[in-house]
């Protein structure tokens, strides 16, 4: 999901022949939330990952496997998705202008001009069935067809974009009468954007 933000920004800032790469921190990729909102449950919660596959190196995060629902909504609720780009200065994290709010989730993310099928679900090998069961139906499965998160970034206007950066995602539920759910689910991706030295 760091390819999200660096393309988000490709489009953002005028383009200098400058390379960045980024260095995810978490071996999982996926962190908790450090500042996670009540009720919010993390990647390991909602789903077991127990079967999925992320090994980092130079050429970005390799991922393949299958993760298993656990989270248990009825279908008929709205999912919203969120995410915001956060840099880290002075101590604090602060916002950046990259963020977006996808209101209904389950009913677009599969759409070839949505990030979260660029950069995710168009890997996975049973999209239909994803679409189907969505987010939080239990004991459904997504299997991920191995691809490659490249985490080289051509192109990028260094001023913006040096040092420690976290991307937020927190997936909302909303039952039918559109009153949000207690629990929802955060996650980040936490790392560090390098300039390539050559
Ligand atoms: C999930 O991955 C495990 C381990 O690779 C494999 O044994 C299992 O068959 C997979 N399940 C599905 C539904 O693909």
């Amino acid at each position: 999901m760091w390819a999200i933000l660096l393309i988000l920004a490709v489009n953002l800032v005028s383009a200098w022949a400058t390379d960045y790469y980024l260095l995810v921190d978490d071996p999982d990729v996926y962190s908790p939330c450090t500042d996670g909102p009540p009720g919010s449950i993390t990647v390991n919660e909602a789903f077991n990952m127990d079967n999925m596959v992320f090994d980092q190196d130079e050429d970005g995060i390799h991922i393949s496997g299958n993760a298993t629902v656990k989270w248990s909504l009825p279908r008929t609720d709205r999912i919203s998705a969120r995410f915001s780009v956060m840099h880290h200065t002075r101590g604090t994290w602060e916002p950046t202008v990259i963020s977006q709010v996808t209101r209904d989730f389950c009913a677009v993310f599969y759409h070839q001009d949505q990030y979260w099928y660029k950069y995710w679900f168009q890997n996975a090998a049973n999209l239909e069935e994803i679409k189907k069961n969505c987010l939080a139906t239990k004991d459904s499965v997504m299997i991920f067809n191995p691809f490659i998160m490249h985490l080289r970034l051509n192109n990028i206007n260094g001023a913006s974009f040096r040092g420690r950066y976290k991307a937020v995602f927190h997936i909302e539920a909303f039952d039918e009468h559109n009153k949000r759910r207690p629990t929802s689910l955060c996650f980040e991706f936490r790392g560090e954007v390098e300039r390539v030295k050559d």
